[in-house]
């Protein structure tokens, strides 16, 4: 397995610094949650990185250069293993490994009975944060999504970062509509360009390579997009498919946030359940990342 020396590098000592600060995940209220305001420093550096790097050229280029899908083939469990090595730098309220977050939440979501198609959502929604593996900075693997090529909404959390980006100065990407005033108003998602993240790169994996339904790729893609789903901004990019979805993004949220526990899912006992959900909707076992 080709590990590039740094970012391993660097999701060891994320693993460490996280533990250290002993920013444990039990016993927490809801209203506990992605409390920015009073989270560790690194959580607001982390932030005012991203937003000052995030600009449109960027991750347009991202999104070509990823749509390829030619960084290797590797089946769904394979990943969730890989990942297994690595800690959330952006989240506030996780220490535990990314497979124990997948489990976590797909578990949740089946003992309240929801679609299997929804748990399986729930076990791969953060896989794209492989790009760590393939050497990308933290800040375009992981935290909050937003759209780019037009103005920076003031929903989104430490939204005042982004007057380091130049984005935000350019006169082509800083209207309310930007670069999509040109489309008739309520362009939709599909045609917007995102911050480039594990979203948007988990979505260009299986848009093709899985039978899941639209509400589960849309999930999958936008379910980082805190601005739209839990502020109400940005609607006037939403067609009428998106809005129909957004209500997932809302159901999703619920246990992607409030499933995280310092109690650990047993891996062994829950795997044939899952291999076995993963092939329902994955017809190829490798998968081109
Ligand atoms: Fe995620
Ligand atoms: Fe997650």
């Amino acid at each position: 397995m080709d590990f590039r020396n740094k970012p391993l590098r660097n999701v060891a000592f994320a693993f460490l610094f996280m533990t250290s600060l002993g920013y444990a995940a039990q016993d927490k209220q809801q209203a506990d949650y992605r409390d920015y305001q009073n989270a560790p420093e690194h959580v607001k550096t982390f932030y005012k990185t991203q937003h000052a790097n995030q600009t449109y050229d960027f991750a347009s280029k991202k999104l070509s250069q990823y749509g390829q899908l030619n960084h290797g083939t590797y089946s769904i469990w394979e990943t969730l293993e890989l990942l297994n090595k690595m800690v959330d730098e952006s989240d506030p309220d996780l220490e535990l490994p990314q497979i124990q977050h997948a489990l976590q939440t797909a578990e949740a979501i089946r003992q309240d009975g929801q679609p299997d198609w929804l748990v399986l959502v729930g076990l791969i929604h953060d896989l794209g944060k492989m790009l760590a593996f393939w050497g990308e900075p933290q800040w375009a693997v992981v935290g909050d999504t937003f759209p780019l090529g037009c103005q920076f909404s003031d929903k989104i959390i430490f939204s005042e970062t982004f007057k380091d980006n130049p984005d935000s100065k350019n006169p082509n990407y800083n209207s309310k509509l930007g670069v999509y005033s040109k489309f008739p108003q309520n362009i939709g998602l599909k045609n917007v360009i995102m911050s480039w993240g594990h979203d948007e790169y988990l979505y260009q994996v299986i848009k093709e390579q899985s039978s899941l339904p639209d509400a589960a790729k849309f999930i999958v893609r936008f379910h980082s997009f805190y601005a739209l789903h839990k502020e109400g901004a940005y609607q006037y990019l939403l067609d009428e498919q998106d809005k129909t979805l957004v209500p997932w993004l809302e159901v999703f949220r619920k246990y992607d946030l409030y499933s995280k526990s310092a109690k650990t899912v047993d891996v062994a006992q829950v795997k044939p359940y899952y291999v076995a959900l993963i092939k329902k909707y994955f017809p190829k076992e490798k998968l081109q990342w």
